[in-house]
Parts: C-alpha cells; structure tokens; sequence
C-alpha cells in the first residue's frame, strides 16, 4: 500500500531523510533507514572540502530553525570512502551534491553515482554563493545538463522557494527539459534572526534558511504550483511533522515527501509514525495507494 515507484527506484515507503540532517555520516543514514523506517535517505550535501561558517550556525526560532552551516563537508572523496562504501546495500541513499559550475556538479556525481542510487542537486542553499544557480534558470539549465551527461542514475533537483513564483516554475521547467528526473520543492526560505540584548544577527553568517513547520505553507504552495506545470515527479519537502502534513503534500503534488527538522520536533521513529498515518488514512478513505492521493487537490480547479 505505500511502496513506490520513484523514477524507477522502489521505496518500501515514500519518506525519505532531508539533506543536512543526520546524513552526515553512513552510521546515521543506516539508523534512519533500520530503526527510522525511512523509504529512503538523502546525504548531507557534498562536494568540494568545506569548513563552513563559524558558529552560532544554528538558531531555533518560533514553529523552526534558523541555519547557516555554510556546506561543510570533508570533500566528496573523503565521505564516499569514510561513509558511503560502509553502507553499500543499506537501502536506497540519495546524494546530495553541490559544486560551483556545471563542470564541478559534474564531476562530483560522476564520483558517487556507483555509490549511490540517485543525486539530488544542490542548486538551492539560500546563503551561499553556490546557491545562487538554483535563483537563475540558465545555470540550473546548465549544471542539470551537464549531470545528465555524466551519469546514468536518476537526478533530482533541489530548489530553492527564494525567487518570485512565476521563476520558481522557469526554473523547474528548465531542469525537465534538461532531463532532471524530478524535482525536490523546497530548501530552505532566507530568514535571519536578531538578538535583542547585543542588537547583533544571532548567526555569524547573518542570512541563513528556515526550515520546520514555518514554512509548510511555502512549500505546499511551490508543490501545487510546480504540479501544474510538470510532467516530472516532485519531492516534496519543507516543515513537514505529522502523517496529515504528508496528506498535504501528495494533495498538492508530490510524489514523495522528504522529513528534516521534523526529526528535531519528533525523533527518528517519525518515518514510521507518519507511515502508519498515511495507511490508516488511505485505509479511511477507500484508497489502495498513495497515487491515488497524489494532485487530488487540484481537481476542483479544473474546467
Ligand atoms: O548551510 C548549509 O550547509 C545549508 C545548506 C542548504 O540549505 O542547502
């Protein structure tokens, strides 16, 4: 009842881990998938070796959190051998991967594909020089077109809601017609904090992205929109915490749904909980699948 078919990789289930949280090592990736019951997981994003921005680089904030970590990661080699050869076989792993041209993502995926079962580009980090592909169509056109070159495993692509609507659908439509295999909607929205007593930025970095139930209501929006206008499955991700925000999303149009600061609200057993929703859902409803969930909320809208 809620195995999928994601661009031809079979998940037991359509969660899958978020980038950037606990994908920060294979130890973790395997916890999320045994005892988490995760579908599938992504890895934090890598890529070329970064230290990442000073601390404070992580704020809660009202119904979120506030992060800026600034892609820190100890290169792409150096986590395929330390954390990715230890997990062949685990389940499904997506990898995140970011660089700074098409010619970098390039060859960072050409690296992990045979350690990996798909990739999902990094197009889409708000507070960092490399995130600005994601905000102009012909970059994004480009880094997906030269990923599709270099491999032959499934590529998803990560955007970010940080453009004006009508972009955010440029944007996706020109990963599609570069041959993205879906689309994960949305990374984080730049936000920024303020500490009254120093009357400083809280992060060091100022600038970082919202993530958690805040910004639910964004990213439905994006994956409504984004579902009008594409032919590609989209992953939906952003603030989700409970089996009925899932609901949400396939209503909206996605075809899976991504779990990070959710983690941080619940625990590592939110896979399964929100699992065990959507079936009693499913069940209440009549439905044998959660396709027949996905874009139903749009049904009313058409002529
Ligand atoms: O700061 C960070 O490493 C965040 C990256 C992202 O949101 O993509």
């Amino acid at each position: 009842m809620l195995e999928i078919d994601l661009c031809g990789i079979q998940l037991k289930n359509p969660t899958i881990l978020a980038s950037g949280v606990l994908g920060i090592s294979g130890s973790l990736l395997s916890r999320v998938l045994t005892e988490g019951g995760a579908g599938a997981v992504v890895t934090k994003s890598v890529g070329p070796v970064r230290t990442g921005f000073p601390n404070p680089t992580v704020v809660e904030v009202e119904a979120g959190f506030l992060n800026a970590m600034g892609l820190p990661n100890p290169g792409i080699e150096e986590f395929i051998k330390e954390d990715l050869i230890p997990l062949a076989n685990k389940g499904p792993i997506f990898a995140s991967i970011f660089g700074s041209d098409s010619e970098e993502f390039a060859r960072n995926a050409r690296l992990i594909e045979p350690h990996v079962q798909a990739i999902e580009l990094n197009v889409s980090c708000p507070h960092v020089q490399v995130g600005q592909i994601g905000q102009d169509a012909s970059l994004t056109k480009e880094v997906v077109s030269a990923v599709k070159k270099a491999v032959k495993i499934p590529i998803f692509c990560k955007l970010t809601p940080n453009v004006a609507p009508q972009d955010l659908i440029k944007i996706a439509r020109a990963a599609q017609d570069e041959g993205a295999d879906a689309i994960t909607a949305i990374n984080t929205v730049r936000a920024m904090a303020i500490d009254i007593n120093i009357e400083k930025p809280i992060l060091a970095n100022r600038h970082g992205g919202l993530s958690g139930p805040a910004i639910k209501p964004i990213a439905i929006r994006a994956v409504y929109d984004l579902a009008t206008s594409l032919d590609i499955p989209i992953i939906g991700v952003g603030g989700i915490t409970t089996w009925e925000d899932a609901v949400e999303f396939f209503l909206a149009g996605a075809s899976a749904i991504q779990i990070g600061t959710g983690i941080a609200w619940k625990e590592i057993t939110i896979f399964k909980s929100v699992c065990e929703g959507i079936k009693h859902h499913l069940k209440r409803k009549g439905y044998a699948n959660v396709s027949d969930l996905i874009k139903r909320a749009h049904r009313s809208i058409k002529k």
